[in-house]
This record gives structure tokens, C-alpha cells and sequence, in this order.
């Protein structure tokens, strides 16, 4: 079979070919269109995400199609040692470790150290969603992009005036990686991120150099490493560096506007948000189930694998589809209905599951939440413009909108009939 993932129909509704791959004979399916083998069934993903001996992260971060050779040898000069991510046990041990104790990861800790960052950003990016009141403005940029980008370069300590290029450099890391670019633009994409991962070195330089004493991300790693290459070495630091600042915004980012577009979309569900925002919470963890902002992750098989019927052979490189098993009938009662009140929703897969669980998820739920909290409360009459039709940016993994228009308003504008409906 062939999966098409850049044509239209899977860019509009994905969960479409998922129900049928879910509801075909076949457990697993070879996509001849890729190359990769698709697991779908939330059992069968959960095991892989889980099973860090046999399906393998190596080449999680390599482009799933053959980038043109110009682009190639640019991304060969890209010396980044493997950590978290893309690295397997014992590197991914070790330097998750040090991400663990030195990256907020619980929902206390992340509210704690994290919580003035993103309520300051998300005070400033509503106040001037506010100045802008009766007019349209496109939730993507303004918001939903600029909000986790800004948390995640504050974090890290990254000067104010390279947000535009951090922003330009990890967009461009989704495209190569997971996207369908032409061979100018892999060309174009490898040199900026050739450039960025310098950019990463630079900035471990400079905080070594200052002696390091800072509450940033970097200056903690670097005193967590205390000048031990056993721990941590500077590259693996820059490494960590480079990974959470596409892993901190690009995905959060997603959330952000899922949530908002299913939010927006059914007026009565805004609605009862505005009257009530305590059911933000449950919003944002049905919209990780039903839409979640990565629905497609990278394995490779270290050994033969049978599922069913099928052999998936030792090398092969295999996609999991996060989505497809968060819409598995086997798990969630109603799977393709979204429905906010449900209570199996905690099983889904969007943050991984296992060794190398999300280590961002405590703070992409605060970011959404209080963002989403403060949009129901201080712009109660926001609404998606009326002619928008939601289009997705050609991507396998990353499944991110394309615009999301609105009309500013202030003042919420009850429609009775849907105020009756809530
Ligand atoms: C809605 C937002 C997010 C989603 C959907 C998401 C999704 C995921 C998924 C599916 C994985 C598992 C990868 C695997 O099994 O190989 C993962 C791992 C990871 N995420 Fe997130 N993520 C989000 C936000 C964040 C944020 C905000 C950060 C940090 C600022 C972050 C940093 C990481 C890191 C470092 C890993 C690698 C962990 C490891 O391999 O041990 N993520 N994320």
C-alpha cells in the first residue's frame, strides 16, 4: 500500500486513512511509497515506543526520504553527538539523566520554575492580541508559533535578538527532516541547520566562558557536566541545546493551535469555556488525543518483529502512528468523536510512552492551558473567521496548521441557539 502523506486527502483528515488502516485485515502495513512500515493499533505502538531494545531511535532524526547530495554533505558536516532523542541506551541513560536534572519535568517543578516565564509571555502576547480588536489576525504567527517559541528561548537563555533565526533554523529542521522539499531547498534547509548547530555551540562557548552562573537551561547542564566528559561533554550539552529548542516550540506550538481550532471551531464549546475555564484542562488533553501535533514517530527494528501475520524485518525502519492509536476502538470508547468529558483519554500515546516518555509534556500542558485559560477570559468574543478552511503544512510527523484565522472581539457575542444547545 502507499500512505501519501503530502496529498491532500491525508494533509485534510488524516484520521480517515487511519480508521481504514485500523479496521483492515492487516495488523502492520509496508508504505512502498516510503519505505517504512506502519503500526497503528495502540498496543502494537505503545510496545515499540516501550521497547527501547528492538526498536531503536538511532535514525529518529535522519530525513525519512534520500536528500540530494549537495544537501547530504552539508548535513554530514553537522558533528552533534546523539543524545536524548535521537540516541539509544547507554548515551540515552546517561544524557537523559542529565536533561532529567536540569530541565523541569513534573508538573510542580515546570508551574514552579517555568510558570512566571509563560504567564509573562502569554500576558504580553494577549495584551496585544487585544490592541488588535476588530480585526482579523492569524492565530498561527501571532500566537500559536510566537508563544512556546519565546517560553523555550527564555529558558535556554538565548538572546532576544535570535528568536527570528532560531525560529527560522528549527522550521527548517521539520521541513528537511520530515517534510517534502524540493533539492535547492534540502540544499538551503541543511545549510541552516549546519549554521544553527554552530549557533548552539556558540552559545555553550559563550556561557562557558562567563563561568557560567546563570538560572538558564545551558549554565545549569554546564554545572551539572562540573567539567566531566563521563557526565556530559560541552557538545552534548550544545546537542541537548539544539533538541530543546525545536523539541520546546514546534510541537507545543501545535498543541496550541489544535486546541484553539477545536476549541473555536463549535461556538457552544467555546462557550461553555467562557462561562466556565476550569474545563480548559480537559480540552487541551482530548485535543493531545484526537490531533496530536506529532502524529507520526521513527523507529528501527535491531531484530525481527512479528505482529499478526506480518514479519517486519531486523533494519527496518518503521513509523509509528501516534494518531492511528489514539483513535484505536480497543482503547477509547467513541475513538473519532472529540469528546473532552471522556475518561480514557489519559491513554494516549501523543507524548510517548516508556524510556524516552516526553520530557517537555508537563510544560507544552501548562503553556496550553494557561494560554487557552486567559484567551476564554480576557478575549471571551474571539471567533475563527468565517471563510477558513484548515490546511496543513506538507510534514509526516508534524502535523501543523497552516493559518488560523480570527476576528478579535473582546466582548463575548452569545448566539442563542448555541447558548441554548450548552
Ligand atoms: C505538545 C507538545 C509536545 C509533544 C506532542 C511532544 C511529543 C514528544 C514525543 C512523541 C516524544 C517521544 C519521542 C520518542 O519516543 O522517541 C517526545 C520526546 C521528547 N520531547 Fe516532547 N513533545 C512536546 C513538547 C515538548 C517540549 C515543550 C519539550 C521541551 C522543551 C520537549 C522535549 C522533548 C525531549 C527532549 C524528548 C526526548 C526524550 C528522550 O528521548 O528521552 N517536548 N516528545
Amino acid at each position: 500500500m502507499e500512505l501519501r502523506p503530502f496529498s491532500g486527502t491525508y494533509l485534510t483528515n488524516p484520521a480517515a486513512i487511519w480508521r481504514d488502516l485500523l479496521d483492515g485485515p492487516e495488523r502492520v502495513h509496508y508504505a512502498e511509497d516510503l519505505g517504512l512500515w506502519l503500526i497503528t493499533q495502540h498496543a502494537d505502538v505503545r510496545n515499540a515506543l516501550g521497547d527501547s531494545d528492538t526498536f531503536r531511535n538511532a535514525l529518529t532524526l535522519a530525513p525519512i526520504y534520500d536528500v540530494c547530495p549537495e544537501a547530504l554533505s552539508i548535513v554530514m558536516e553537522i558533528d552533534a553527538p546523539p543524545t536524548t532523542a535521537a540516541a539509544d541506551a547507554p548515551t540515552h541513560t546517561r544524557t537523559r539523566r542529565a536533561l532529567r536534572a536540569t530541565f523541569a519535568n513534573t508538573a510542580v517543578r515546570v508551574n514552579e520554575q517555568y510558570g512566571p516565564i509563560v504567564r509573562r509571555r502569554v500576558d504580553e502576547l494577549v495584551e496585544r492580541l487585544i490592541a488588535r480588536r476588530g480585526t482579523v489576525v492569524d492565530l498561527v504567527p501571532e500566537f500559536a508559533a510566537e508563544l512556546p517559541l519565546l517560553v523555550v528561548v527564555d529558558i535556554l537563555g538565548v538572546p532576544a535578538e535570535d528568536v527570528a533565526l532560531i525560529k527560522k533554523w528549527s522550521d527548517g529542521q521539520i521541513a528537511l527532516i520530515w517534510g517534502q522539499p524540493s533539492p535547492d531547498e534540502q540544499v538551503r534547509l541543511a545549510q541552516g541547520l549546519l549554521d544553527f548547530w554552530r549557533y548552539c555551540q556558540r552559545l555553550v562557548a559563550f556561557r562557558l566562558q562567563e563561568g557560567h552562573p546563570g538560572d538558564d537551561f545551558v549554565s545549569k547542564a554546564l554545572r551539572f557536566r562540573d567539567g566531566d566528559d563521563e557526565v556530559l561533554t560541552t557538545d552534548e550539552v550544545a546537542s541537548l541545546a539544539f533538541n530543546l529548542l525545536v523539541a520546546g516550540h514546534e510541537t507545543t506550538s501545535g498543541l496550541l493551535a489544535h486546541s484553539l481550532d477545536n476549541a473555536l471551531s463549535e461556538r457552544g464549546r467555546w462557550e461553555r469555556l467562557v462561562d466556565n475555564p476550569s474545563g480548559v484542562p480537559a480540552l487541551v488533553e482530548e485535543t493531545l488525543r484526537f490531533g496530536p501535533a506529532i502524529d507520526g514517530w521513527l523507529r528501527v527494528t535491531s531484530a525481527p518483529v512479528t505482529l499478526g501475520e506480518t514479519t517486519i524485518p531486523a533494519g527496518a525502519r518503521c513509523l509509528l502512528l501516534i494518531g492511528a492509536a489514539n483513535r484505536d476502538s480497543a482503547v477509547f470508547a467513541h475513538a473519532d468523536a472529540f469528546d473532552p468529558h471522556r475518561r480514557d483519554g489519559k491513554d494516549h500515546l501523543s507524548f510517548g510512552y516508556g524510556p524516552h516518555f516526553c520530557i517537555g509534556a508537563a510544560l507544552a500542558r501548562l503553556e496550553a492551558q494557561i494560554a487557552l485559560t486567559r484567551l476564554v477570559t480576557e478575549v471571551p468574543g474571539l471567533r475563527l473567521a468565517p471563510e477558513h478552511l484548515n490546511s496543513f503544512k506538507p510534514n509526516v510527523a508534524f502535523r501543523a496548521h497552516r493559518a488560523l484565522p480570527v476576528i478579535v472581539e473582546t466582548f463575548a457575542q452569545y448566539d442563542d441557539t448555541t447558548a441554548a444547545a450548552a
